[in-house]
Formats: C-alpha cells, sequence, structure tokens
C-alpha cells in the first residue's frame, strides 16, 4: 500500500484554500492508501506565536481533519512536537543541503522581505518539512501548488543521500488538485489566498459564519463585463470564483459557464454563497461536537504513539548509515 504524508500549519483558522488545494484529498485518499496527517506546530513557530493561540489552533486544525472526515482508524493524526524524531532527522538533512537550495525558496523570500534579518528556523524550514516527509517513507504528498517547491527540495535532498549513503529514503512525489491547487485571494486574485492577509474578506475559513461568507463572496473582486466566463488572464477575479464553485460542486467549468450565460454576477455570487455554505455546514457541526471532547485528545495521543513507533525505524536506518549513535 503507497504512502501518504502531509500537514498544516496550525497559523489560524484553515481556509478554503487549504482545504480544496490539500485536505479534500487527505480524505480521499485514506480510502486507498497508508496515511499520515500532522498538525505541523514546529514550523508555525517559524514566526512570532502567542503560547496559548498556538495550542488552541493546533487543537482546532486536528478537529477539523476529523470534521472534514478523516477517520483516525484509517489514518495516523498527530501533533509534529510531539515526535521528537521530526527535529533530530531534521538537523541531519540540514547537514545535506545547501544555503544556496534555501535561498532560492520563494516561500523563504517572500516571509523575510523587507527585513533586515530573520529567524534562521524561517530559512531553514523547507528541511524540517523534508524532514516530515523522508521520515514516513512516504510515496505521496498531497499539498497545494504552493508547496511544490518545497517538495522538489525534498526530492533533491533524499536523491543526494540516498547515492551518498546507499539507499535510505523513499523519493515522494507530488499531487495536487486538478482544480483547487491555487485559491486566490478574494480581494486580490493575483495573490495567494493566506492565512496570514490582513482583509479577512480575502478568504473564507472553514469556520466562518454563513454571514461573514456572504459578505467575502459578495465583496469579492471581480471586473465591469458581467460575464461569468473562465480566463484567468484577462478575468482573473471571476475565474478564481468559477473555480471555487467547481470545485465544492463538483460541476465542470464549461458546465458552470453554460449554466450562468445571460446571467450577471450578482445572481452568480449567490448561488457560490449556498454552495461554500452547504459544503461547510456540516464541517463545522462536527468541529463543534469533537473539539472539546475527550476522544480528540485520545485521538492525538494514539497517533502520537503510532507516528513515533514508525519514525523510529526510519531514523534508526538513517542514523546506521550515517555512522550515529553506538
Ligand atoms: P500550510 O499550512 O500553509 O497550508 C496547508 C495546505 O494548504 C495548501 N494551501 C493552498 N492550496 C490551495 N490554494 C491556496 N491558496 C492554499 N494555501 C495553502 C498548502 O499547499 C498545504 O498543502 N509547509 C506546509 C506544511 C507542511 C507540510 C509538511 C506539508 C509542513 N510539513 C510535509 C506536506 C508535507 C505549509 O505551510 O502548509
Amino acid at each position: 500500500m503507497k504512502r501518504v504524508f502531509s500537514g498544516v500549519q496550525p497559523t489560524g483558522n484553515i481556509h478554503i484554500g487549504n482545504y480544496l488545494g490539500a485536505l479534500k484529498q487527505f480524505v480521499e485518499l485514506q480510502e486507498e492508501m497508508d496515511c499520515v496527517y500532522c498538525i505541523v506546530d514546529l514550523h508555525s513557530i517559524t514566526v512570532p506565536q502567542d503560547p496559548k493561540e498556538l495550542r488552541k489552533n493546533s487543537l482546532d486544525v486536528a478537529a477539523l481533519y476529523l470534521a472534514i472526515g478523516l477517520d483516525a482508524k484509517k489514518s495516523i493524526i498527530f501533533l509534529q512536537s510531539c515526535v521528537p524524531a521530526h527535529a533530530e532527522l531534521a538537523w541531519i538533512l540540514m547537514c545535506n543541503t545547501y544555503t544556496g537550495e534555501l535561498s532560492r525558496m520563494t516561500q523563504f523570500k517572500d516571509k523575510s522581505r523587507e527585513k533586515e534579518s530573520a529567524p534562521a528556523g524561517l530559512f531553514t524550514y523547507p528541511v524540517l518539512m523534508a524532514a516530515d516527509i523522508l521520515l514516513y517513507d512516504t510515496d505521496v504528498v498531497p499539498v497545494g501548488n504552493d508547496q511544490k517547491q518545497h517538495l522538489e527540495l525534498t526530492r533533491d535532498i533524499a536523491i543526494r543521500i540516498n547515492n551518498k549513503y546507499g539507499k535510505t529514503f523513499v523519493v515522494p512525489e507530488y499531487r495536487g488538485m486538478k482544480v483547487g491547487a491555487r485559491v486566490m485571494a478574494l480581494d486580490d486574485p493575483n495573490a495567494k489566498m493566506s492565512k496570514s492577509a490582513e482583509n479577512i474578506h480575502s478568504r473564507i475559513s472553514l469556520l466562518d459564519t454563513p454571514e461573514k461568507i456572504k459578505k467575502s463572496i459578495m465583496k469579492s473582486t471581480t471586473d465591469s463585463d458581467g460575464i461569468i466566463g473562465f480566463d484567468i488572464d484577462q478575468k482573473p477575479g471571476v475565474s478564481n470564483l468559477i473555480s471555487i464553485y467547481s470545485a465544492f460542486s463538483g460541476s465542470s467549468i464549461k458546465d458552470i459557464e453554460n449554466k450562468y450565460v445571460g446571467s450577471g454576477y450578482g445572481t452568480f455570487k449567490n448561488d457560490l454563497v449556498e454552495i461554500i455554505n452547504s459544503a461547510i455546514g456540516p464541517i463545522q457541526q462536527r468541529f463543534n461536537d469533537i473539539r472539546h471532547s475527550q476522544e480528540l485528545l485520545t485521538i492525538l495521543k494514539d497517533g502520537q504513539e503510532r507516528a513515533a513507533f514508525r519514525a523510529e525505524v526510519t531514523l534508526s536506518r538513517v542514523k546506521e548509515r550515517f555512522g550515529l549513535g553506538l
């Protein structure tokens, strides 16, 4: 059975970009593959976090994992900081990664832009991500398009070490969605939808109220020609909304265009609000049921044990290859 690993940072409410680009795949894959899904809290401290908020956000993400349909009997779900092997392997990989490679990472460039100095962890972040993936002998990594470059680096590191030390790691593959791999900000269709953007109407979070969802969609940037047509270059705002519509409803882009011939943006946006609400409503209900339950903690503790067991097997193999330990 193929092995899957992916993770989400607990840095705020998960938005529909995270859901359509990554989380939806998590659920699909657990039916056919051996899946490990992590809440990557060590990654989130690469930028300052309030400790109380961080713990709350970690549990929110864990509860959302379950609310979207992950099943702890099928998938391993755990917190990254509970399995020390991630940080340990990251160090070993860091010694086999070049500063030139890390300097080329676009996310680092974006996040450190206009800063005189950035935390070293922000720079070495992609190596921790490589450790996450390689620890579980991962074949498939379901992520959004923005993580592709990090995955390429992971592959390069794995291949480099395999060549130097003999077969040590499985070389993982990227898996992205056809529609939803890159959901754009609602207020600026040239920027990626992100958890950290200042304008809350730039995104729709999975825990938003129906009123907030309506407001964000109604305010979303379109254009002045009034045609519901998909054209990324000429109509990026409308194209983004059509993609979101398609990903949530399962309708093809062509069918959506045909359905709204002659309709205005108002009708289209109202329908989109309905579609998003009917997908998100049941997720919120399950979230509320599980978020403060003992079951959530039991699932995370069990996930931690199972993940740590697997991680230790890989880490021992790596240490043996590198001549580390007794
Ligand atoms: P993070 O927490 O930023 O995002 C979680 C997942 O959501 C995807 N995503 C998007 N997809 C489509 N449109 C968007 N606007 C959008 N924004 C985010 C991301 O691609 C991601 O799949 N570095 C990772 C977390 C990580 C990880 C890993 C992932 C750490 N270790 C190992 C996979 C495997 C991150 O910051 O994701």
